[in-house]
């Protein structure tokens, strides 16, 4: 209890500390893609900074304290614990009925001249493990993303409840693969006897959202310890790019279908806060989901809470969809174009890539057909309405720390405040990691009415093609903000999912 104390002081002083800094210098804290936080993102627009709100977020706090549920308390203290390093699994593993989930460890060699390297999952069933017997009950697929956190775990495990929830965990394989910040050795990791031999790729930058190749392959990093470096170091393959990763997964699942999965029926990826910025991109660039459905298994995508969507082309929501404010459940956009000239000036990386397809990162293997011919880019502009895209959405992912009014905060209290602080990202441990950055802010003041802009987006974008795509667009209830657990569990995506 006094180290929870300790930690929750420690987090307070951070807050305090990373406040107080003037309105020029760089909000980093705790930012979700700390990787590009040189960038001065703030400055777009001279927003106004929150100023004497410290008190009335007090006030919220200890009147929350006292009328909040049990469960949210509980939750505190879980990720209080699992910051000191007390709790090695996530507490929705215990709730899924795991108490150990070393047998779950499994991976799939990663294609490449060199073959000895794996991407690593916890899965229920190991689909690769040609000695074992056919998995006959096997009718659906759930692959579920990790965030920023890359808390494997939590995904897992989070998906395995909700299949149990719904009575489908028999016929249900769940992985969640991992994409790792530093290497793993393979036989550190699984039991497996295919992966004994084999390192883990890894990203230490959140890039792998964008596609980044792993970094065994581009490796600048002078202090990696990977000794293998120089065997392995072949740029111009391209088998390592994190999409790469989800391609072959894939693929793997279709040609199990005449093996270890013999009923499959249907394959879903499910991607929530950075696993959602991943699997959005991913699934816009991937041509595995149309390969897979003419194999005779749809690929159905779910993608909740982004901090960020990569546009199409220059047009982006105009002023009238980006209040300040929550806009509700029911938001659309009906106007997009492209941002004025001085909102240019402002903010001159507002197409960038990730959130366009500007200045695209000269490195990354995967998109390299894409960056250089602009036949290909027609085409994966033209096959990304046949996917099976779906949004689902926290009604409660309203909140926005950097910017905002007072009011906002007022009226959202319950949900945008823990611990005495703004909080638009509870329950994950670093309260404020919602992209703030001005081409985010661009996309839309806060999470939810983010995801209902891009949605919007690209019924416009293909209207103005001539072409009609409408992606279906859900949202879910709770008492947290940002959670992927209330997402699995809600009806929607059961429905999406299993069906029921
Ligand atoms: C590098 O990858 C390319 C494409 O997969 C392959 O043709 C080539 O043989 C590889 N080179 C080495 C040195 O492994
Ligand atoms: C499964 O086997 C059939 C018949 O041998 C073959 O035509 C098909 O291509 C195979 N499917 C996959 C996904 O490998
Ligand atoms: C959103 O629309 C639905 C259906 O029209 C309505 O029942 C609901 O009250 C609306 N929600 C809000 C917050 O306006």
């Amino acid at each position: 209890m006094a180290q929870m104390k300790t930690a929750a002081a420690i987090v307070l002083v951070l807050f305090l500390s990373a406040a107080g800094r003037s309105q020029a210098s760089h909000t980093c804290f705790g930012q979700e893609d700390s990787s590009e936080c040189e960038e001065d993102a703030l400055s777009l627009l001279q927003w106004p900074r929150r100023t004497g709100r410290q008190v009335s977020l007090e006030a919220e706090a200890e009147r929350r304290a006292s009328s909040q549920g049990q469960e949210e308390l509980q939750l505190d203290e879980e990720f209080e614990s699992k910051l000191e390093g007390e709790a090695d699994l996530d507490p929705a593993c215990a709730k899924a009925g795991i108490a150990d989930i070393t047998e779950y460890k499994h991976g799939n060699l990663v294609k490449s001249s060199s073959g000895q390297h794996f991407f690593p999952t916890l899965s229920s069933v190991d689909h690769l493990d040609l000695e074992a017997e056919p998995q006959s009950q096997v009718e659906h697929v759930l692959i579920s993303f990790h965030g920023l956190s890359r808390d494997v775990d939590r995904y897992f495990c989070t998906a395995v409840g909700a299949a149990k929830k719904v009575g489908k965990y028999e016929k249900t394989l769940v992985i969640a693969p991992l994409f790792p910040k530093a290497q793993i050795k393979g036989s550190e990791w699984s039991k497996s006897r295919r992966l004994q031999e084999a390192v883990s790729v890894h990203w230490p930058q959140p890039d792998f959202v964008g596609g980044a190749d792993s970094n065994n392959i581009n490796n600048n990093n002078k202090n990696n310890n990977n000794n293998n470096n120089n065997n392995n170091n072949n740029a111009s393959g391209g088998s390592h790019s994190s999409y790469k990763m989800l391609d072959e997964l894939v693929e793997s699942l279709v040609a199990s279908k005449n093996s270890s999965l013999p009923n499959l029926k249907k394959i879903s990826i499910s991607g929530f806060s950075a696993g959602c910025q991943f699997v959005s991109r991913w699934s816009f660039f991937s041509m595995a989901p149309l390969k897979a459905k003419s194999n005779g298994i749809p690929v159905g995508i779910i993608i909740g809470d982004c901090s960020s969507y990569m546009y199409l082309d220059k047009h982006r929501p105009a002023a009238s969809c980006v209040p300040w404010e929550n806009t509700g459940p029911n938001h659309t956009c009906q106007h997009f174009q492209e941002p004025a000239a001085a909102q240019q000036e402002q903010c001159p990386q507002f197409d960038d890539f990730k959130y366009g397809f500007s200045r695209m990162p000269k490195k990354g293997s995967y998109l390299k057909s894409f960056r250089e011919s602009e036949a290909v880019q027609a085409e994966v502009i033209d096959k990304f309405r046949l996917k099976d895209l779906r949004f689902l959405i926290g009604q409660n992912d309203a909140c926005n720390c950097q910017f905002g009014k007072p009011s906002d905060y007022e009226t959202l209290g319950a949900v945008c405040v823990r611990q005495g602080q703004c909080c638009d990202s509870f329950p994950a441990p670093n309260c404020r990691i919602m992209d703030a950055r001005c081409p985010a802010m661009l996309e839309g003041s806060n999470r939810l009415q983010r995801g209902l802009n891009y949605a919007s987006y690209l019924r416009d974008f293909y209207a103005r093609k001539g072409q009609f795509w409408s992606p279906p667009v859900a949202t879910f209830t709770g008492v947290l903000t940002h959670s992927f657990g209330e997402m699995a569990s809600s009806p929607t995506f059961s429905s999406w999912v299993w069906g029921v």
